[in-house]
């Protein structure tokens, strides 16, 4: 899925927000691993303030596994509990199910102190579209869990899904909005095919990530299209037009075929385990 904004869209998703966030102890904020810090919005920290704080790192199955652990640790010393996880799989949500425990432990402790017994934590699911939060609410609630339904003194339509005796989750994901004002997140978030394709230049694109692989992944790039050597971003683009054959009719040569081919194979994961932003450098 691919998404584009408009002021009236982050207007009504932020009051969406405000009051979602208002029903839950425990905020679960997916990011997409190879983007931790152009996939978040940062006014999830002013909107759940007060509130347990989770971020999963997800997709890290196509995020560069050095990274996912600087990114693990920045997040930590940024006093959030972190998760890397693959949304997709079920086996990740131990992980997941163990850190929710120990996030609830310190809410369920101090309601104790305040004489409140026996009141499961609630929690959402919060992040801008396309990092998983649909796949991480299927896998990690998955069929076995009940729906609670509507309860008194709970807006109506909402429905929980109880996860077990202690925690209760959302079942709608709150829906946060990117940073499109900073131009380098608009790029990062373009690269890993977050915004329509059709609305940027797909040669200029290309460029931007060989120049990007030439500096930080020049091993993958050499090996994934069988290049000698990497004389510039330019040079190379034209190297993977003739070695895959990228012609358009009288045998012209089709960079901008070449140039789709090379975005969508770094985001299916082709070229290799990939990260564009380290915590030193967003
Ligand atoms: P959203 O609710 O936040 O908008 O995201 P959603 O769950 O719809 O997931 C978006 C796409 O990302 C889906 O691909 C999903 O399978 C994929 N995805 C989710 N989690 C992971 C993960 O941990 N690793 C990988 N590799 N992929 C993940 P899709 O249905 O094929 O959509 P699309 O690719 O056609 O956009």
């Amino acid at each position: 899925m691919q998404f584009q904004w408009y002021p009236g869209h982050m207007t009504k998703a932020k009051r969406q927000m405000q009051e979602d966030i208002k029903l839950v102890d425990l905020v679960i904020e997916l990011v997409d691993a190879r983007i931790p810090y152009s996939s978040r919005n940062p006014d999830i920290d002013e909107l759940g303030k007060n509130k347990a704080r989770l971020i999963l790192l997800n997709k890290s199955d196509l995020a560069d596994e050095e990274q996912n652990e600087n990114w693990l640790r920045y997040f930590k010393e940024l006093g959030y509990y972190a998760v890397r996880l693959d949304a997709r799989n079920r086996g990740g949500m131990k992980a997941v199910q163990a850190v929710i425990e120990k996030a609830c432990k310190e809410k369920t402790e101090r309601d104790r102190k305040r004489g409140i017994k026996n009141r499961p934590v609630r929690a959402m699911v919060v992040g801008i579209p396309n990092v998983g939060k649909s796949t991480f609410i299927n896998t990690f609630a998955g069929k076995a869990c009940a729906k609670t339904g509507n309860k008194p003194g709970v807006t109506k339509g909402k429905q929980w899904i109880r996860l077990n005796k202690n925690v209760e989750l959302l079942d709608t994901p709150g829906i946060l909005w990117p940073k499109f004002e900073d131009q380098r997140v608009g790029l990062r978030l373009a690269l890993i095919g977050s915004i329509r394709d059709e609305i940027l230049n797909i040669d200029e694109l290309a460029l931007e990530l060989i120049k990007y692989l030439m500096k930080s992944y020049p091993q993958l790039l050499k090996e994934r299209y069988e290049l000698a050597e990497l004389a510039g971003e330019v040079k190379v683009l034209e190297e993977i037009t003739q070695n895959r054959n990228c012609v358009k009719k009288g045998n012209e040569p089709d960079y901008a075929k070449a140039a789709a081919l090379i975005l969508e194979e770094y985001r299916s994961g082709k070229i290799g385990r990939i990260t564009l932003e380290s915590p030193q450098n967003i």
